[in-house]
């Protein structure tokens, strides 16, 4: 195996810079191997880990009538938020909504929930979200590298009793991320529109302080 320095960097960049919510131009019809969600997996948890260590679950739903329900749920929050917000539904948003029962597969990044205690402890939060979201990152690099698009999405844990009852998971654990998989088809992933490095990055010191 090379080392990540005699890689090509240009691929990583290029990897990097255009991994983009796909909620068009996927595949609905094409299955995604479980064997190849593995694989996936088994590279998002090489991610770090804090000390809870290595407490990520991931819950794959390939079914259909998990998936509609999960679709219908998210349906009511995204409605629910966008009245709450005065928003109209923006034409990529909708078409998450109807293609998620037809997604080859959902994927819940699950961790034991966090129980806030009284007092904000932000070492704590910082641990706990740290141990947890490279993982997913890391899933939705591997899948991109594989031709298989995702979205970041996370309106379903604002119902995580209800997610956990489809999914029949214990009442302890909570999703942090649900990534809609398919095969992309004519997606033209590009870099975002984000301010440069020079613009967000200081060095030693923060200016005008
Ligand atoms: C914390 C977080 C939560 C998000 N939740 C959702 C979501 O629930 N549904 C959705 O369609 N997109 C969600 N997104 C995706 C963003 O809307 C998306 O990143 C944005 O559209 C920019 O597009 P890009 O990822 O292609 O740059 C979320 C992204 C982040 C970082």
């Amino acid at each position: 195996m090379p080392e990540v320095a005699l890689l090509e960097i240009e691929n990583f960049d290029h990897l990097l810079r255009t991994t983009r919510s796909v909620r068009r131009n996927l595949d609905l019809q094409r299955p995604i191997e479980r064997s190849v969600l593995l694989d996936c997996i088994d590279n998002a948890v090489q991610a770090p880990t804090g000390l809870a260590g290595e407490n990520w679950r991931f819950v794959v739903v390939d079914e259909r009538q998990a998936k509609n329900q999960l679709a219908l749920l998210y349906g009511e929050v995204l409605t629910t938020l966008l009245e709450q917000r005065g928003m109209d539904m923006k034409p990529t948003h909708n078409a998450l909504l109807n293609n998620l029962p037809e997604m080859p597969a959902l994927i819940f990044v699950c961790a034991p929930c966090r129980v806030r205690g009284s007092t904000q402890d932000t070492a704590a939060e910082v641990a706990y979200y740290g141990s947890i979201l490279p993982a997913a990152w890391s899933l939705m690099l591997s899948l991109r590298v594989r031709g298989i698009g995702a979205t970041w999405t996370t309106l379903l844990s604002a119902r995580q009793s209800e997610v956990a009852e489809i999914v029949q998971m214990p009442d302890d654990h909570c999703h942090l991320v649900m990534l809609p998989v398919g095969y992309t088809k004519n997606a033209r992933l590009k870099p975002a529109d984000r301010k440069p490095a020079d613009e967000v990055t200081y060095f030693n010191q923060w200016p005008g302080m």
